[in-house]
């Protein structure tokens, strides 16, 4: 049997190739289509930093983020010592220190019924999708002991923290053929200091850093990328060069 070269590298690029992909079509894949696409995009450091600050100004007060230095924050998004430690450090003397809260659980569950979670890792068990959906997804409810529901999570502890921006709706619920409870649609009850976009853009800001925070190391892996990639095209035009250089005497 005769193979020609290019046949076989057919037969064989093919399988690696694929053995390639599918990790990433499975990481992609396996979402609830229920949830509104965030679209995380760590390259933009003006993003972090805008929901780095919604962070510690409006979620830090009761969730911790314990896997976290501020120092470590602040070098990689670019902040300066300065800025954080005037506008991002409250619960916290000093830059080297974990992103802790002073709360005690006791106090938490007495006054929430939980604890509030840890949200270092938050971006990975739930996905960026899930907390996008989930901070847009909330709703005056009389019937509930902090006067908020939510959508995508029901009956959750947790108020609405962030109701300044967006203002107070109403959810309506529809009953679907087979019994189910499904979301309608929204009624502004009273307008928020921003504009439903302006919102949508403030919370994919907060979801990108909680991207981050669960995993810092992703943007070192991003620059050593971009440089591989410099190597790469170097490389590629040295070997040219080269070529022409050994086949000049034979042409
Ligand atoms: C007043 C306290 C409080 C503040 C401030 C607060 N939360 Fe929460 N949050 C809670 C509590 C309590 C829960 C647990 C809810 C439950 O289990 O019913 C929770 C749950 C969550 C969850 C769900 C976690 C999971 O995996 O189940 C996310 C995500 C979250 N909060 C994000 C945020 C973000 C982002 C902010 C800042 C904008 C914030 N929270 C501010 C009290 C708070």
């Amino acid at each position: 049997m005769t193979m020609t070269i290019k046949t076989l590298i057919k037969r064989l690029l093919l399988p690696v190739l694929c053995m390639l992909w599918a990790p990433a079509g499975i990481a992609a894949g396996g979402g609830n289509e229920n949830l509104d696409s965030a679209y995380i995009n760590l390259s933009d450091k003006v993003s972090l930093r805008n929901g780095a600050h919604t962070f510690v100004n409006y979620c830090l007060s009761c969730h911790e983020a314990s896997y976290m230095r501020y120092e470590r924050m602040a070098d990689d998004l670019g902040i300066d010592r300065e800025t954080l430690k005037r506008d991002m450090m409250f619960a916290a003397d000093k830059p080297g220190e974990l992103m802790t809260v002073n709360m005690s659980d006791e106090d938490a569950k007495a006054w929430f019924g939980v604890v509030p979670p840890d949200l270092s890792l938050t971006a990975r068990s739930r996905g960026p999708d899930w907390i996008y959906t989930y901070l847009r997804g909330f709703y005056r409810d009389e019937g509930t002991s902090t006067g908020w529901n939510n959508t995508l999570y029901p009956n959750v502890a947790m108020p609405h923290v962030l109701y300044q921006w967006e203002g107070m709706r109403k959810a309506n619920f529809e009953t679907s053929p087979n019994g189910a409870k499904v979301l309608a649609g929204y009624d502004q009850l009273s307008p928020g200091t921003m504009s439903a976009q302006e919102y949508d853009s403030a919370i994919r800001d907060l979801t990108n850093f909680m991207v981050y925070l669960a995993e810092p190391a992703k943007l070192v892996r991003y620059r050593i990328g971009f440089w591989v990639m410099v190597f790469m095209l170097v490389f590629v035009g040295l070997s040219y060069l080269l070529k022409k250089e050994y086949w000049r005497d034979v042409h």
